[in-house]
């Protein structure tokens, strides 16, 4: 059945009926089918990842796995990323084509290119410049960094990334998210003046030729609109109230908050780092709400805050529904694939090049 009248199909069943189709056909498909699940996605499906984890564990494991269908509960460029990774002779599903990432959206090769000619007018930038992009971003800019000299990193190991990039050359152009990158480079103590930002949408990225001449840091002005709606004062609220709290931030938070955090890793740091605590050791935590929500069941011995008075969720993850899950299984089952997604071979090559650069620093 196609896609769509089975989806709406779905959607007229009761919901409990949909998670028992999505039972029964796991247990039909067996080893056939690896679910993926990022720790953001809603508890409904995050329950049938066969593999939960961050960026980088999941893309370790797709980097891993001979299972010929991965279905990645997740966003767009996590299935991209898990498709470049994987074998031609393997399948890689996004269960809804609509679940992207805005802040990927914020760097596309348009203005990728332009600002890289825009460099070449005042430093030469193959010589000078390694780019690096946050995974969350697009094939093809991953792809532009491997064919540049540059690699991919995560929230989970964007310090020791910048080092490898700085060994490398002396200037990084860092895309898409401003924070992560700036706040990696505060916390391996780059001073402030040794970094610029560059708004895409001016010339020369709004700076002047001397500036970019003397900036070790270039970075790309992108964000999380999620992450970007944490802010230092909810932090300071959460102290007042609650005695001996620690506030625990995702990295994609401003440097305001990730400066008064008491621990800032990526959602499979935040997660260890609440399960290695203490019991009654209290949190507030700044990161999406599903997750938040997750490790409040899970460790009912801690009170574990939402930083944010306001709701906080990425819609985009959220996309992904039981329906949705249960559409792609059954694709996989009556061999009539939808949802895939396929990097273009051109882009695949290099793209392959940047990750594996990444993941061969461990
Ligand atoms: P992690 O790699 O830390 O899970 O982050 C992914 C993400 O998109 C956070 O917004
Ligand atoms: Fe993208 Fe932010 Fe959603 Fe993460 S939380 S997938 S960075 S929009």
């Amino acid at each position: 059945m196609p896609t769509q009248a089975l989806l709406k199909q779905l959607y007229d069943t009761p919901e409990t009926d949909v998670i028992e189709q999505i039972r029964s056909l796991k247990a039909e498909l067996g080893d056939q089918v690896l679910i993926l699940g990022h720790h953001y996605q809603r508890e409904e499906v995050f329950a049938f990842a066969d593999i939960s984890g961050d960026s980088l564990k999941l893309a370790q494991q797709a980097a891993k796995t001979d299972a010929p269908y991965i279905i990645f509960c997740g966003v767009h460029f996590m299935a991209e990323t898990a498709d470049i990774l994987t074998n031609d002779d393997q399948t890689v599903l996004l269960p809804d084509l609509a679940a992207g990432c805005s802040m990927a959206d914020m760097a596309d090769d348009e203005q990728v290119m332009r600002c890289w000619n825009e460099l070449s007018e005042v430093i030469n930038p193959d010589e000078n410049v390694t780019p690096v992009t946050y995974i969350n971003s697009a094939a093809s800019l991953k792809s532009f960094c491997g064919e540049h000299g540059g690699i991919v990193c995560t929230s989970g190991n964007a310090g020791r990334i910048l080092e490898w990039a700085w060994g490398n050359r002396e200037k990084i152009l860092f895309f898409p998210d401003q924070h992560l990158g700036e706040n990696t480079a505060v916390a391996m103590g780059i001073p402030d003046a040794d970094m610029i930002i560059w708004d895409p949408a001016q010339k020369l990225g709004g700076n002047t030729p001397e500036a970019i001449e003397k900036a070790k840091l270039i970075l790309w002005k992108g964000f999380c609109s999620v992450h970007q709606l944490f802010k230092a004062e909810h932090a300071d609220t959460m102290r007042r109230n609650h005695d001996g709290i620690q506030i625990l931030a995702h990295p994609e938070c401003s440097r305001e908050v990730c400066e008064t955090a008491d621990f800032v890793g990526s959602t499979e740091k935040i997660i260890q780092h609440v399960s290695g605590s203490e019991q009654g050791q209290a949190f507030a935590i700044a990161t999406e709400l599903n997750l938040v929500n997750r490790l409040r069941i899970q460790y009912p011995d801690n009170p574990i805050w939402f930083l944010s008075p306001m709701i906080c969720m990425c819609s985009t993850m959220f996309r992904t529904d039981p329906q949705h899950l249960c559409a792609a299984l059954s694709s996989i089952r009556d061999n009539h694939i939808s949802h895939q997604i396929e990097v273009p071979r051109q882009q695949k090559r290099w793209a392959k090049l940047s990750l594996e650069r990444m993941l061969n620093l461990g």
